[in-house]
């Protein structure tokens, strides 16, 4: 251990004010880990260097690269299958029902990280709803790190990524090759618009949501910040729209506003004074 407990403190309390990720002691390792890397490719001497450094100077580049370091970035397409059945099967016919007369479809997800996420949902839109081509879709994906966007809106992933989960048949047809790696084309890439949104702080402004994927980034908060965020995702979505969470996350006991829907095995939440 080459940091203090001192060190430690100060680095969760940075992380956590900017981001509300809580780091808990038992990711000291992380820290540690990460900010070891950080600190060679930064030219500094020790990761005690580093963290002195920033403590220094509050506005120090390094402080954005810390933050940076210790996010969870962990993503691949069409995580956890079921969701994206349920879009497919059930969610997205019922809501092209609902606006069939408004021809308009606004989806958000948010915390993409390096953007399998939402290039995911765009294949899956060009897959089975052609008809879409003539409607006003917004397709809107974020996350507070901008690294992690601008590798996301690039649509470059190697062949490591686009390994885990990306089936062929829609590799050959929405990607092309680029030196060893692959990127997507510039249609589907027109299709997904990215902004840095930070889920702590309030939203600018942006439309009413028809479906919102807000997965594997609840957990890192605590129960205060998860309510207050539930509490803004549910203001920016239709009352007929649907939230999906990670597998590990749930509303309930956090928001009372959301009730749970089961289609087949995927589970979401809908506002529950919606009645179909
Ligand atoms: C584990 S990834 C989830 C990626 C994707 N949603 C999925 O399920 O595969 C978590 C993402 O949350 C982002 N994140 C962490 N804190 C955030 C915050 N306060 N606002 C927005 N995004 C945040 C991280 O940058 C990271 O990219």
């Amino acid at each position: 251990m080459t940091l203090k407990n001192s060190d430690f403190d100060y680095i969760r309390q940075l992380v956590r004010d900017r981001t509300g990720v809580v780091l808990s002691e038992d990711k000291d390792y992380l820290i540690e880990s990460r900010l070891t890397l950080l600190a060679k490719e930064a030219g500094e001497n020790s990761v005690s260097g580093l963290v002195a450094k920033v403590r220094q100077e509050r506005f120090n580049p390094l402080y954005e690269l810390i933050i940076e370091a210790l996010m969870t970035n962990e993503t691949f397409f069409f995580r956890d299958e079921h969701p994206f059945q349920a879009l497919k099967k059930a969610i997205l016919p019922e809501l092209l029902n609902h606006r069939q007369l408004e021809r308009t479809l606004n989806i958000w997800c948010a915390a993409c990280s390096s953007g399998q996420e939402p290039y995911s949902i765009a294949m899956l839109l060009c897959e089975y709803f052609p008809q879409l081509i003539s409607w006003n879709v917004q397709l809107i994906a974020s996350d507070i790190s901008a690294s992690m966007l601008e590798r996301a809106s690039s649509g470059r992933y190697t062949k490591h990524e686009i390994s885990r989960g990306l089936p062929q048949t829609l590799l050959q047809k929405y990607c092309q090759p680029c030196g060893n790696a692959w990127i997507f084309k510039d249609n589907i890439r027109r299709m997904i618009e990215f902004r840095q949104i930070n889920l702590t702080q309030a939203f600018a402004p942006m439309p009413q949501m028809d479906i919102i994927f807000l997965r594997n980034v609840l957990i890192y908060f605590d129960i205060e910040m998860k309510r207050n965020i539930l509490a803004k995702v549910r203001r920016v979505l239709r009352p007929d729209g649907y939230l999906f969470l990670g597998g590990g996350e749930t509303t309930v006991n956090l928001d009372d506003a959301f009730e749970p829907v089961q289609f087949d095995k995927a589970v979401c939440y809908r506002l529950r004074q919606y009645q179909q």
